[in-house]
């Protein structure tokens, strides 16, 4: 049906974007950073998010009511770990967001934020924690869809 290969193609999509926006803040984040970048590290942030939410929402839509039934889907373990390391991948994404969210207020006064190679560590083990629980997704999705874990 052309509405599931939509729905499918949004699922994709918004797999795309989150790949793209985590490895643009992994790349941008630095201890000192001029305030359009900490803007555009904000920015990739917020797509990130909006990613997050939108590969729940296609994902949901899939399994429930195109591809193969949501009762195949809720009874298979690959689905049960994806969804697992999807609530992981959004554990670790609370730290960098929390980070960002603090320099509003400077960057709204036109200050460059200043972060400690310590929080630069922490900030960029959580993503480079969220990209590996999104690779373990990838396994999972490509399992449960050719019928294994049922
Ligand atoms: C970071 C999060 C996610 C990523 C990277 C991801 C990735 C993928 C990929 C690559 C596929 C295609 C598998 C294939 O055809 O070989 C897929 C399929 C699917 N995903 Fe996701 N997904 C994510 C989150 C979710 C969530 C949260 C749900 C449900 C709530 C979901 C439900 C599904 C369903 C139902 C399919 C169809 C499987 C089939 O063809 O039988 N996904 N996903």
């Amino acid at each position: 049906m052309l509405t599931g290969a939509f729905v499918a193609f949004g699922h994709f999509l918004a797999f795309f974007a989150l790949a793209v926006a985590l490895t643009l803040e992994l790349a941008l984040i630095a201890e000192s950073m001029s305030v359009e970048v900490a803007k555009r590290i904000q920015r990739a942030d917020r797509v990130a998010g909006l990613s997050a939410v939108l590969l729940l929402l296609f994902g949901s839509l899939r399994a429930l009511f195109f591809e193969k039934g949501a009762d195949y889907y809720l009874d298979n373990h690959f689905f049960q770990i994806k969804i697992g390391l999807f609530l992981l991948a959004a554990l670790a994404s609370a730290y960098p967001t929390i980070c960002f969210r603090r320099w509003s207020s400077e960057l709204a006064q036109g200050i460059a934020p200043g972060l400690s190679a310590t929080e630069v560590t922490r900030v960029k083990r959580a993503i480079h924690w969220e990209l590996v629980f999104i690779g373990g997704i990838l396994i999972c999705a490509s399992l449960m869809a050719k019928g294994f874990g049922s």
